[in-house]
């Protein structure tokens, strides 16, 4: 795992921005796994600013997001699949239907969970795949405590990561949703790349356990680790707990 500490998060959006234009270049149909949040949200803004300046097309690629939330209707504004609509996919030439999420709307959620997972299969898992941190150490929404090798399930979502995202909600705790469906820990790890971005004090105990920690389920991003090209970077206050 390599570990680049960064002035800002503009300069982190500018590095990550170029591992996925190196990556568009090799390979223009890539596999592009997405999260959601507010990391990368620079990123995404300097991806559209590549994207417009003609350095990049997306038009061939296909996208796969980290997870959804269950419970929240089709046409609410904080559904992931609407978030990255609106952030990314709608602001890019990637084809419309071409970012796929776990279907969180369907009767069925189990059977939602082992149809994304064939999905990606049959796509052959992310050729790169972007990751936030929770502050409990959650990558996708895989909790602490799960197991380690998981694929794509329905998760309970933490009440630390409830409070965390209810700044989406206008601060409404009870507004956010307890369920969610989300890529497995192993599915994540399937991907060739991975792509970790942190910033800010709040994810400074959860990136020294990510960094200098045992391999554990307590921290679930510590199975990064185990990644053969897993790069992660993080602001000097995300640093901040560092060895
Ligand atoms: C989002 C996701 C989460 C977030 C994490 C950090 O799709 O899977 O793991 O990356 O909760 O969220 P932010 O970036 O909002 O602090």
């Amino acid at each position: 795992m390599e570990l680049v500490i960064l002035d800002s998060a503009e300069d982190i959006a500018q590095r990550a921005a170029d591992v996925v234009e190196d990556l568009l270049r090799t390979k223009p149909d890539a596999v592009l796994g997405t999260a959601t949040g507010s990391s990368p949200l620079p990123l995404y803004d300097e991806l559209v600013r590549r994207y417009e300046a003609g350095r990049i097309s997306f038009k061939d690629v296909t996208g796969f997001m980290l997870d959804e939330y269950v419970g929240l209707p089709a046409d609410h504004p904080e559904r992931y699949s609407a978030f990255m609509e609106t952030h990314l996919r709608s602001r890019i030439d990637m084809a419309p239907g071409a970012l796929h999420g776990p279907d969180a709307l369907s009767d069925d959620l189990e059977a939602a969970c082992r149809d994304y997972e064939a999905q990606m299969a049959r796509a052959g898992y992310c050729d790169l795949q972007i990751l936030g941190i929770g502050t409990d150490g959650h990558i996708g929404f895989n909790e602490p405590g799960g197991a380690l090798d998981s694929v794509t399930h329905v998760g309970v979502l933490a009440e630390q990561t409830r409070r965390d995202n209810a700044r989406f909600f206008d601060g409404d705790l009870d507004a956010v949703p307890t369920h969610c469906l989300t890529q497995g820990l192993s599915t994540i790890m399937r991907a060739r790349r991975l792509l970790l971005i942190a910033t800010g004090e709040n994810k400074a105990q959860a990136v020294a356990h990510l960094v200098d920690g045992e391999v554990s389920a307590q921290w679930p991003a510590t199975v990064m680790q185990n990644h053969p090209d897993a790069l992660v970077l993080v602001d000097p206050q995300a640093a901040s707990l560092l060895r």
